[in-house]
């Protein structure tokens, strides 16, 4: 399928989504940046229940095509029934549009893949945050990208004025066209998520982890976790 997400990263997403189902956090998927849907379907598969994966785009890039095989792909992968696709600037959107396409739910996933300047991301973060449920997950696409180097600048001023949130996963690159993903969750969910997630992706873990200047590092999940071998040096 067209798209930039990789596929590691859609299987730490699903992995993620069932980890919610198993305890009992409910509620819809949201993506800022559907695209033909490459993340938004692998996602949509993990719901339960009534929710629903509700997609985001201006289906401006690279024409307007990108609509129709969006469409295409949701009949061809069977989650019909479960997506609300959108036409729509994110910088236009606020917190209500989004939990009154499904109400009753907030937000247990929500992928922010839009575009890539500051102001667009600084607006996508907040809108994320104000329709999050409490023990939900935030992912962000292409961070520590070479195209887009000042994008984890604006991650880390967001998460200076929104202390309780918390980066828990490095989802790293598969490709530059298939980059890097943060997982933020509230700190109450930081030690959960990522136990869950060694549990698993055993085979994936960089041993060195993240310093994000917590008390403890974030996990690394690599799809070739590799560290330098210095034993010639022992
Ligand atoms: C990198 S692509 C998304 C890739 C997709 N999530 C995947 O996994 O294949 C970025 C998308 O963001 C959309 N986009 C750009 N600016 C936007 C905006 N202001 N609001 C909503 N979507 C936007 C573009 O049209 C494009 O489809």
């Amino acid at each position: 399928m067209h798209g930039m997400s990789s596929r590691f990263a859609a299987s730490v997403g699903v992995a993620t989504m069932l980890i919610q189902s198993k305890r009992g956090i409910s509620g819809h998927f949201a993506e800022i940046g559907t695209f033909a849907g490459r993340y938004f379907i692998a996602l949509s598969h993990a719901l339960t229940g009534d929710e629903r994966a509700i997609g985001y785009d201006t289906f401006s890039w690279p024409s307007p095509k990108v609509k129709t095989k969006l469409e295409e792909n949701i009949v061809k992968y069977g989650v019909t029934d479960r997506s609300i696709i959108v036409a729509a600037d994110s910088m236009k959107l606020a917190a209500n549009d989004i939990l009154s396409l499904a109400p009753g739910k907030k937000i247990r996933f929500f992928h922010v893949d839009g575009e890539h300047t500051p102001e667009h991301l600084s607006n996508d973060l907040k809108l994320a945050t104000q329709v999050l449920d409490e023990r939900g997950v935030i992912c962000l696409d292409d961070m520590l990208h070479a195209g887009y180097p000042t994008l984890p600048i604006i991650v880390h001023e967001f998460l200076k004025r929104e202390p309780s949130l918390r980066v828990f996963c490095i989802i790293d690159r598969e490709d530059i066209a298939a980059q890097t993903k943060y997982m933020i969750c509230r700190e109450p969910m930081f030690d959960f998520y990522i136990e869950e997630l060694i549990k698993a992706f055993p085979n994936n873990i960089w041993p060195m982890g993240a310093d994000f200047r917590y008390e403890k590092k974030a996990l690394v999940l690599s799809p070739e976790p590799k560290l330098p071998n210095f034993d010639d040096l022992l």
